[in-house]
């Protein structure tokens, strides 16, 4: 019991000094540049660089302010899932579209290959959509351009397996363990991605853990990385 309430503390203090921290540099940084800018130490002709990076912060701050409101919102009692029966498939080409953009920037083409017409699950439409997001997102940003990311559905044993699949840099083996928690990131992935808070996978574990269902990676350094969770098959005929 004392055991646990300790562990418990230091998560919460280890949570704390991580906040701290990627509030800090930002908010040093902002500070910074505005002195700089007011005292004169930086010329009013080069003020529209500082201005970007300053910018830049502030959308990182915003970013991470709402993603720590989001996770707050999973505590221990778990969350209030609004359960309803939709089509998987449809949700993933509708978050898959929300990428368009971007992909065609990267030259990234995101292939899918759902089972059946439509796949009706019993879930929180909204919430699952985010780890659609959440996963895409990642699968995008860590791979190299003109790679494909496939989006896999499969049927097996009354469960729906949703697969987002890529050929990007891939996670460390000493990693694997760590990006679930909050605030993580690996080494390999800092280069690429300086505006991650580290919070994507963390809400998509307590989203899926929360439908008692699971989430599970599959990674190879150099080769690409799999992230694979399950959800309710609801029966085409079922109400
Ligand atoms: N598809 C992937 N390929 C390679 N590394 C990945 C992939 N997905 C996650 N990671 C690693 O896991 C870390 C944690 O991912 P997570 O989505 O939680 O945070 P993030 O993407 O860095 O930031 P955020 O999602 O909050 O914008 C990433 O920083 C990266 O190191
Ligand atoms: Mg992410």
């Amino acid at each position: 019991m004392a055991n646990e309430l300790n562990t418990l503390e230091d998560d919460q203090r280890k949570f704390v000094s991580n906040v701290s921290h990627d509030f800090r540099s930002p908010l040093t940084s902002i500070k910074g540049y505005v002195e700089a800018m007011l005292d004169g130490t930086i010329p009013t002709e080069n003020q529209e660089k500082y201005l970007k990076i300053i910018l830049f912060e502030t959308e990182r701050l915003n970013k991470l302010t709402e993603s720590l409101l989001e996770l707050n919102k999973y505590g221990k009692r778990g969350v209030m899932l609004d359960i309803s029966k939709f089509d998987i498939n449809h949700t993933i080409k509708m978050t898959a579209q929300t990428f368009e953009g971007i992909c065609k920037d990267k030259r990234i083409s995101i292939e899918l290959i759902l089972t059946g017409q439509t796949l009706f699950t019993n879930a929180d439409i909204s919430k699952i959509q985010r780890v659609i997001y959440n996963l895409l997102d990642n699968a995008i940003k860590f791979s190299p351009p003109g790679s494909t990311i496939t989006v896999e559905t499969t049927v097996k044993n009354e469960k729906i397996f949703v697969s987002v699949n890529d050929r990007g840099i891939g996670i460390p083996k000493e990693s694997l363990g760590k990006i679930w928690e909050r605030f993580y990131k690996s080494d390999l992935s800092r280069g690429k991605d300086k505006t991650g808070t580290g919070l994507g996978l963390a809400i998509a574990r307590e989203i899926v853990l929360s439908h008692k269902e699971n989430i599970n990676v599959i990674s190879t350094e150099g080769v690409g990385t799999k992230f694979i969770f399950s959800l309710p098959l609801c029966n085409q005929e079922d109400e």
